[in-house]
């Protein structure tokens, strides 16, 4: 039995309106309580958090923001402070999500800034990390991985708790293509591995590392049943209650 939660979480993307963004927040909390085994979460747009966190109200269900900017406050125009998030019912940021590396060319550097304002700003992280496909048959995913785990250094260990690891292989994403069991179970020791040499085997034991890339109710049982496999971040198959409720019940009990 491991020591750690698993956590089911939606990435909602730049999908829905104000009223559908609510019908769904709704259905995920009917489910949810139906279901409560797992940790759940969901991020919707900025706009929607108003919204989604009326509908989210005293159930378990965690709200999350999708992105976050590095600086506390300032002339950013566009952008939203992790201390506004936290101000709007936010309780958790993803970091470094791969459209974000990829369409909006966040560095490494930038997101490694980002993750100590967050967690400063008392939101916790998702830090999602992963290969592209060239990486991949260069045989440098690993080389990868390390370098985006390095946004971890000089966060201290005490801070472990409220940092989660996504690994989303970038070709596994919205392409249909799911990494095999066999490939995410060997990233996920990997970056179990990477959180032991930043915070130490403690940290490492307890630390949730989810998988990322075409999650569905055909593939998440045997995703799930790998030993590093703490969870799921799901994009499309988060966006019908009909997909992801049954994620949410195939969480191991
Ligand atoms: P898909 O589940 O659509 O592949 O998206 C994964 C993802 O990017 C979650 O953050």
């Amino acid at each position: 039995m491991t020591q750690r939660p698993t956590v089911i979480a939606g990435n909602w993307k730049m999908h829905f309106t104000k009223r559908t963004a609510s019908r769904l927040a709704r259905e995920v909390v009917a489910m949810h309580n139906a279901h409560p085994q797992s940790e759940c979460i969901v991020f919707p747009t900025f706009v929607h958090l108003e919204h989604v966190r009326r509908n989210l109200k005293n159930s378990g269900v965690v709200l999350g923001a999708q992105n976050c900017h590095e600086a506390k406050t300032g002339a950013c125009t566009g952008e939203i402070s992790p201390y506004m998030l936290r101000d709007m019912g936010a309780e958790v940021v993803l970091v470094g999500h791969s459209e974000r590396r990829h369409d909006f060319g966040e560095s490494n550097e930038r997101l490694a800034k980002k993750l100590k304002t967050a967690l400063r700003a008392k939101l916790d992280v998702i830090l999602c990390i992963g290969e592209t496909q060239a990486e991949r048959e260069s045989g440098d995913t690993f080389v990868v991985l390390a370098r985006q785990m390095a946004a971890l250094k000089g966060v201290k260990a005490e801070l472990a708790p409220r940092i989660r690891i996504a690994y989303e292989p970038v070709w596994a994403i919205g392409t249909g293509l799911t990494a095999t069991p066999e490939i995410a179970q060997e990233a996920h020791a990997e970056t179990r591995r990477l959180i032991a040499e930043h915070f130490g085997p403690d940290a490492a034991a307890t630390m949730p590392i989810l998988y990322g890339g075409s999650v569905k109710p055909a593939n998440v049982t045997e995703l799930l049943a790998q030993p590093d496999i703490d969870g799921a971040l799901v994009g499309g198959a988060s966006l019908t209650i009909e997909n992801f409720g049954p994620l949410l019940s195939a969480a191991p009990k």
